[in-house]
């Protein structure tokens, strides 16, 4: 018998039942649940509403309730349509009258907005930690690799060479942002929607600012239609995963094409790869192809979830229901392709040599050229053109810039001298990205203090 069958005169169809639960997921959150009841109980006593004596057994049975769920000997019923009802329903049949009187004054769907909101900011706080652990793997990556060079691309065209720090440090602000956007979402999800009830509040006179500290919430939701049904910090928190998948998916596409033979700029390490059933030769980057894949499936929990939310009318919905199972997964995956990540980019080669001569292909020093002959007074516009035909000479001898002769070059412009050699030095190219945020060492010296900062600030956040 359902907790709400007194008014149902026939039993319920199985199917139906079923089809109606949200156990499974709810059993994710049965430690906020519990945590809400207790909170509950404490305030309704301390208001008056309920004994002394009644909450002490109450705090008493749900404990116990919550030792046997901590220890998996809790037998789920499946009559119990949620983790609300089967907690309530042990607890009944275990202290008896006393824990009838917990739901005075509260409603399932102030209940379910409760749990979910402490249920989110656990998960967000687990997806910062993770964030922090992968940022320290991308600034130790900057830092054991600094000095080595590797082309730089726009269309994945060689450009202009790079520091391999400058592109892991790209990468470090991508998540770093991140972090803040996680930290938004826990931030719109820390404030309490409990003593709202079903919809409109409640006759009793329920301390919602007691309940809300209690269970460490910062805010107390000020409208009670508006605290049942909103899922905007779910929202919010896909989002933020969905943000992070897809940086981690550009991140995963480099390592894929880093890792081929054709780039052959890096291995990953054998615990990050795996093999073939028929091809005896293959190491396959099957985490970051993983990761890059359920970069979707994340990006699909979000629109799954404005979708359900789109033309919800007030207060409380069943279509609510199905906002816990996307969230869920958004986290877990991306927490699980963080710590993926984590060990991809501490555990891989770096094949220095292969970089460097990637980096002295297709014409890299050209923009350092028309730079040298600007700074010898040649218009950029001009110098521009003047590289590119000697360009055009290249691909006809089929040779690089550096390889044509100081005669070549003059008859192209008359400011070229000996020392335009200093133009075609990759390391010195490099070098002379002095501006901040360039790719200079000395710049780069100075984001990775920077990025240490940031860190360090992030960290601070979260241990305050
Ligand atoms: N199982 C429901 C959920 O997960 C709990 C709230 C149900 N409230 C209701 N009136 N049906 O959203």
């Amino acid at each position: 018998m359902a907790l709400w069958s007194g008014r149902f005169e026939g039993g319920v169809d199985e199917f139906t039942q079923a089809f109606g639960a949200s156990l499974d997921v709810d059993k994710n959150m049965y430690a906020q649940d519990i945590a809400g009841s207790r909170a509950h109980a404490r305030m309704l006593a301390a208001q008056g509403v309920i004994s002394d004596e009644d909450a002490r057994v109450i705090d008493e049975g749900l404990c116990a309730v919550k030792e046997r769920m901590d220890a998996g000997t809790f037998v789920f019923d499946v009559n119990d349509e949620d983790i609300h009802m089967a907690v309530e329903a042990a607890l009944t049949a275990d202290i008896g009258t006393a824990g009838a009187r917990l739901h005075t004054g509260r409603s399932r769907n102030d209940q379910v907005a409760t749990d979910l909101r402490l249920h989110a900011k656990a998960l967000l706080e687990e997806l910062m930690e993770g964030n922090i652990a992968l940022c320290h793997a991308l600034l130790s990556a900057a830092q054991e690799h600094f000095g080595v060079v590797m082309p730089g691309y726009t269309h994945l065209q060689h450009a202009q060479p790079v520091l391999f720090s400058h592109h892991m440090l790209a990468y470090f602000w991508m998540f770093g942002r991140d972090f803040e956007r996680l930290a938004a979402a826990h931030k719109a999800a820390d404030a309490s929607p409990l003593g709202s009830a079903a919809l409109a509040g409640t006759t009793y006179p329920l301390d919602r600012f007691m309940t809300a500290s209690d269970l460490g919430f910062s805010q107390v939701i000020p409208n009670s239609l508006d605290a049942v049904s909103d899922r905007d910090y779910l929202l919010d928190l896909e989002y933020a995963c969905s943000v992070s998948m897809m940086h981690l998916s550009r991140l995963c596409e480099e390592i894929i094409l880093w890792s081929s033979s054709e780039f052959g700029f890096i291995t990953l390490s054998d615990a990050f790869s795996t093999g073939s059933s028929i091809m005896p030769q293959k190491k396959n980057p099957d985490f970051a192809e993983l990761t890059r894949g359920k970069t979707g499936r994340v990006v699909g929990d979000l629109v799954a979830l404005l979708v359900t939310m789109k033309s919800l009318p007030l207060a409380y919905n069943k279509d609510l229901q199905e906002c816990k199972e996307g969230a869920i997964d958004a986290a877990k995956t991306l927490m699980d392709c963080m710590t993926c990540m984590e060990g991809m980019i501490g555990g891989m080669q770096l094949h220095e040599s292969a970089m460097r001569a990637a980096a002295n292909e297709g014409f890299m020093a050209a923009t350092d050229v028309a730079d040298y002959l600007a700074k010898k007074g040649m218009p950029f516009r001009e110098a521009h053109a003047v590289v590119g035909q000697l360009v055009l000479l290249c691909e006809r001898k089929g040779c690089g810039l550096e390889d044509l002769s100081l005669s070549d070059l003059q008859s192209a412009s008359s400011l070229f001298g000996e020392d335009v050699a200093g133009a075609f030095d990759i390391d010195a190219i490099v070098r002379a990205r002095t501006t901040y945020g360039g790719t200079g060492h000395e710049a780069v010296r100075v984001q990775i203090d920077e990025a240490a900062g940031a860190l360090a600030a992030h960290e601070a956040q979260m241990h305050h």
